[in-house]
């Protein structure tokens, strides 16, 4: 089970530090209560080394928010791969519904950087969903298909650890109203089965598939427990620690019925 923060435009850096303190001390004081779960925070990139170095004595793995699909050159604002690589980040979000919106990112935009990343061996965390928009005139389902299509067009993996796939309904995300469990298994199993069609079931079986949108402690224990959900990505409940555990505490539970 993975469960992922995605800090997005919050905190300053000394508060990213001390949230990504708190994190390791948790974890360092109660090494067995987490077993099973996996975790991961992506802040801003100006907190990654502060972030990694809170992080360093943890098995807490850490990402970027985005990444641009060149290795260098005259691109003002934008980060680089190897800039990510050098301080240590083994993750990154790609084609996050605001990127999509707000940067008019496009599945092919969203499929070099997938490119780029697998290229320098970070893990990409590929974002797909529908609008309500989408979801109301019956597309929900083509539409994820297409995203899916379209990001991982060409990309191989040969390892399921090599690629994380995130359903984020676009309705969902920062509203407080997140998917049924039940819709979100639905859209889950229409992506496992597209990358069993591209990679085997044994890689595609093995590849972590996250819901995110408004993934809170209260309902994390439905969506985590359906079968197609192995963790989750969390926006605003990542920004302070006890819900981020909290939602990590529905996950061990999760864990423990299913192996029950
Ligand atoms: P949220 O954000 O949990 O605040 O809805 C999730 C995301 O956008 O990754």
């Amino acid at each position: 089970m993975l469960i992922a923060g995605n800090w997005k435009m919050n905190t300053d850096v000394p508060e990213g530090r001390a949230l990504a303190q708190v994190i390791a001390d948790r974890l360092s004081t109660e090494p067995q209560s987490f077993e099973g779960v996996d975790f991961l925070v992506c802040p801003p990139f100006v907190h990654l080394p502060a972030v990694v170095d809170a992080l360093a004595d943890s098995s807490v793995a850490v990402g970027a928010q985005d990444v641009h699909a060149e290795d260098e050159g005259a691109y003002t604002s934008d980060v680089s791969a190897p800039m990510l690589t050098s301080v240590d980040c083994d993750y990154v979000i790609l084609g996050h519904s605001e990127r999509r919106e707000y940067y008019d990112e496009t599945d092919a935009d969203v499929n070099a950087k997938v490119r780029q990343a697998r290229a320098h061996d970070l893990v990409p965390i590929v974002c797909v969903g529908e609008t309500l928009e989408q979801r109301e005139a019956g597309d929900a389902e083509s539409v994820v298909r297409r995203q899916v299509d379209g990001t991982l067009d060409g990309v191989s993996i040969e390892r399921s650890e090599d690629l994380v796939l995130a359903y984020e309904p676009v309705w969902a995300i920062g509203t407080g109203e997140s998917a049924a469990p039940e819709q979100a298994q639905e859209m889950h199993a229409v992506i496992r089965s597209d990358l069993t069609e591209r990679y085997g079931a044994d890689v595609a079986d093995g590849v972590p598939l996250l819901y995110g949108g408004s993934m809170k402690p209260h309902n994390a224990h439905g969506l985590l427990s359906q079968p197609d959900i192995d963790g989750g990505l969390i926006g605003s409940a990542s920004l302070a620690a006890d819900s981020f555990f909290g939602i990590a505490e529905e996950a061990v539970e999760v864990l423990e019925e299913t192996a029950a």
